[in-house]
């Protein structure tokens, strides 16, 4: 059986790390014989594939991004079924492996609905898939924001400033949820709970009074309880212009007009995703590649692997699919404590 694997949308700490769990248990135990499609869906109806056997997949596990490249082509709006079917044919693949995230779990899905061999596996640093406990590159991007904004507490005491940390989560907090809680942040700004220029001022004050340098955490999805739709991500200004820095750069002068107190902006951006992945996200990403290999073995099209507990669990792509796995208010109280 020959099996062609994609990874597809935003990179990710730990992608190389599947492949490698996916192609030593494939090879291995399962005599599977394995593809690399290059930069996601396109790579498969461009027909652009490379070796992926063993000497491909040495020592890549420690490696960041993807040893096969990814784009954010979606094939139904470039090639079609048609030519998936007619590649896979022509190159004698039988299968596929996609690792990606929302877009290109449902993509995985339709394909699928068409008879296309497909089994999945989850990837976004920013945790908000439905479906599965953690996913990988999440906790390298949180050991990343940390350990930033611990950089940034010793600056930011040392000058009496307040910091601003901006990391991603364009829908979900849950990476400032968590860095915010191991850096002791003394407020974190998530897009799921909208908040006033007062309460976010109060935290920084009542911070100050304290004698510490406040430092606040934001996700880029956030928005003050006074933005509406229109003021989105990467959106507009206030005055109807594009944006263009982020909502950390935007709420930083506005704490310092209001409360006196000196207050730079950070925004980690594309470094949460860089780099090699922490232990954890290696081990999660290869137990993953490795049950993606039972999956197949299993016919369990249609379907990717994800974390209960402990344990690797198959479900339907459509259990990802639709609805974010947001903070839920409980988890944001739990840390809010730690605030005043
Ligand atoms: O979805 C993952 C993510 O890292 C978001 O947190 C972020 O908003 C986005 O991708 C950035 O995308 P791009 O790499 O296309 O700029």
């Amino acid at each position: 059986m020959k099996i062609g694997i994609l990874t597809s949308g935003g990179d990710c700490p730990g992608l190389n790390a599947v492949i490698r769990g996916a192609v030593l248990k494939g090879i291995t135990q399962h005599d599977l014989e394995f593809v690399g499609i290059r930069d996601g869906w396109k790579g498969l109806v461009d027909a652009d594939l490379i070796p992926l056997a063993r000497p491909q997949v040495m020592g890549i596990s420690k490696q960041g991004g993807t040893i096969l490249g990814t784009s954010r082509t979606n094939p139904f709006e470039y090639g079609g079924v048609a030519r998936v079917k007619e590649v896979m044919a022509e190159n004698g693949m039988d299968a596929i492996i996609a690792i990606g995230g929302e877009g290109t779990l449902a993509a995985a899905k339709r394909l699928t609905d068409e008879g296309i061999q497909i089994v999945g596996v989850p990837k976004t640093v920013d945790n908000d898939l439905s479906a599965t406990d953690y996913t990988f590159g999440f906790d390298t991007a949180v050991e990343i924001a940390t350990e930033a904004m611990d950089r940034l507490r010793t600056t930011g005491d040392s000058h009496g400033r307040c910091m601003v940390a901006e990391v991603m989560g364009r829908h979900v907090g849950w990476i400032a949820l968590h860095s915010g809680m191991a850096a002791g942040a003394h407020a974190i700004l998530i897009p799921e709970r909208k908040t006033s220029m007062d309460e976010i001022c109060g935290w920084v004050n009542s911070a100050r009074e304290r004698g510490r340098a406040p430092l606040i955490v934001v996700a880029e999805g956030f928005k003050l309880d006074t933005m509406d739709d229109a003021h989105s991500e990467r959106g507009l200004d206030a005055f109807g212009r594009p944006r263009l820095g982020g909502i950390g750069d935007m709420l930083a002068p506005e704490i310092e007009a209001r409360t006196g107190i000196e207050t730079r902006a950070t925004t980690l951006g594309h470094i949460q995703r860089g780099g090699t992945p922490t232990a954890y996200d290696r081990v999660l990403a290869t137990r993953y590649g490795m049950a993606v290999v039972d999956s197949i073995l299993e016919g369990h099209w249609g379907r990717m692997v994800a974390l209960r507990g402990t344990q690797i669990v198959n479900v339907p792509f459509e259990d990802a699919l639709g609805r974010l796995k947001t903070v839920p208010q409980s988890r944001y109280d739990e840390a809010a404590v730690l605030f005043g």
